[in-house]
């Protein structure tokens, strides 16, 4: 719920010069990401991700899971429904303060959000689009709403979550009661989140349905300072170590005083450089005891814990990390597109994914499809598949098939060639540097893992 204006007067490319219109037709034209119910002429608040889209959201959120849940023992998961109890979002505030400040065109019917317009603009209530009068900023909450029942009238209104955290609040108690945890621990969550966002834009960068990968750590109060700084450097690491991103096009940037939400006593987003300039990726915050006093509070019944060896009772502090699932794709997709010039004069597209998130880690490739090639290449695909998702291709000339790879980041080709029969060796063929180095069949999967272990970030 960060209301943090964003620096965005020094506008930059990633130092590849991937510019948004590029992934965009990439990731329609390979199967990443489409234009939602596109047959009717799209809905350009939601997108969605087709077959290698899916693969690459999926590893994303595989590997956070896997950080968070597995590397930390003292975290653990939950998946909360979507639809909550109303009263959750009056306690958490969002019913008051989860609003976006609108100006209306009284002409051309064009609509702003006030903090993304000049001062003057706004003081002058002159349309920037027509020149014609604008309302007063008004506030709009950004929760959908829908109702439970079957009666129109008579249901109850409830509203889609604007985020997953408050599910993991409402739940603080249940996971102490029935899991072995003890403060300091985290409840980690992966789940839909929605927004009834005005300015969608930059492809699947804002949206109104999107995903979050949030965590709630626990901690005893004056000890926040200390996870807050921990957290900050963790979740850093993590985008470079796991997701390969770049670290120079990585920053941390804390919110300032004016900038911080309702709930917040300390702030800060980890940045990515879009081509449309530095923005949040993730938000790490330190709440407080906010959200579990107040629900304390809305419900009735106070929300403490009870250290087992002091015996002392109080309202946990949380420190927050608050990724976005669906932005950490297109970071991902951003940071990973190179158009290399190669010696013929063609222009390669690569995808420099890092092996974790390819959507393939490897393809199998039979040179031809004669000479019990196939054979060959499809027995050595299923024994891959047991560890890795495997793309299969015997059509088309192998230099066709090897760029077919590139430009969908397939960090790995084994190609089987005649030569398979009389020595069972392979070629293994690298994305990044195209080397093609001979192996033997039977260390294959070693030869993957291996490379996959000690890939490093990229030139
Ligand atoms: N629980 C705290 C929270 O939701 P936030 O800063 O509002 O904090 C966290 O959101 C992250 O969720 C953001 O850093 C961003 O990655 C993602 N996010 C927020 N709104 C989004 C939207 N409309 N579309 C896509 N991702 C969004």
């Amino acid at each position: 719920m960060a209301k943090k204006k964003t620096d965005n007067a020094h506008k930059a490319t990633n130092q590849h010069g991937a510019g948004m219109d590029k992934i965009v037709a990439l990731c329609k034209r390979r199967g990443f990401v489409y234009p939602s119910s596109e047959i009717y002429g799209g809905l350009s608040a939601t997108w969605d991700y087709g077959p290698l889209g899916v693969e690459l959201k999926r590893n994303i959120q595989n590997l956070w899971w896997r950080e968070m849940t597995r590397r930390h023992d003292n975290i653990v998961g939950l998946d909360a429904a979507i639809l909550m109890h109303p009263r959750t979002w009056e306690a958490s505030g969002h019913v008051d303060n989860f609003s976006d400040p609108l100006i209306d065109c009284k002409d051309c019917k064009a609509r702003y959000r006030a903090d993304h317009l000049e001062p003057e603009i706004v003081a002058s209530r002159k349309c920037p689009a027509c020149g014609g009068e604008m309302t007063q900023p008004r506030n709009f909450n950004l929760m959908f709403t829908t109702t439970l029942g079957a009666m129109e009238t008579s249901g109850m209104q409830l509203y889609l979550r604007p985020e997953t955290a408050q599910g993991i609040f409402v739940n603080f108690k249940n996971v102490v009661d029935t899991n072995r945890v003890s403060i300091p621990f985290g409840i980690a969550q992966v789940g839909k989140a929605f927004r009834n966002e005005i300015t969608t834009r930059n492809f699947i960068f804002r949206t109104c349905e999107f995903e979050q990968m949030e965590m709630q750590y626990f901690v005893k109060p004056g000890t926040e300072d200390e996870f807050f700084a921990y957290w900050k450097e963790e979740r850093l690491r993590w985008y470079v170590e796991q997701l390969g991103i770049e670290r120079d096009n990585l920053r941390t940037e804390p919110h300032g005083p004016d900038a911080l939400a309702h709930y917040a006593k300390e702030a800060c987003d980890i940045e990515y450089r879009y081509p449309h300039g530095w923005e949040e990726m993730e938000g790490i915050h330190s709440r407080t005891d906010y959200d579990l006093s107040r629900h304390g509070e809305f419900c009735g019944k106070e929300i403490q814990y009870l250290d087992p060896q002091t015996q002392e009772r109080y309202v946990p502090y949380v420190v927050e990390t608050s990724s976005g699932l669906t932005r950490a794709v297109l970071v991902t997709l951003l940071d990973a597109y190179r158009e290399q010039p190669l010696e013929n004069g063609d222009v390669r597209t690569v995808l420099r994914f890092h092996p974790n998130v390819a959507p393939y880690r490897v393809a199998v490739l039979p040179l031809m499809k004669k000479d019990g090639l196939v054979e060959i290449a499809t027995e050595l695909k299923r024994d891959l598949e047991e560890d890795y998702n495997v793309f299969y291709d015997q059509q088309g000339s192998i230099g066709k098939r090897y760029r077919r790879m590139d430009e969908i980041g397939t960090p790995f080709c084994i190609t089987v060639d005649p030569q398979t029969k009389t020595d069972n060796s392979v070629t293994l063929r690298l994305r990044d540097s195209m080397e093609q180095r001979r192996i033997p069949l039977s260390e294959v999967a070693d030869a993957i893992r291996l490379e996959s272990r000690n890939y490093q970030a990229r030139a």
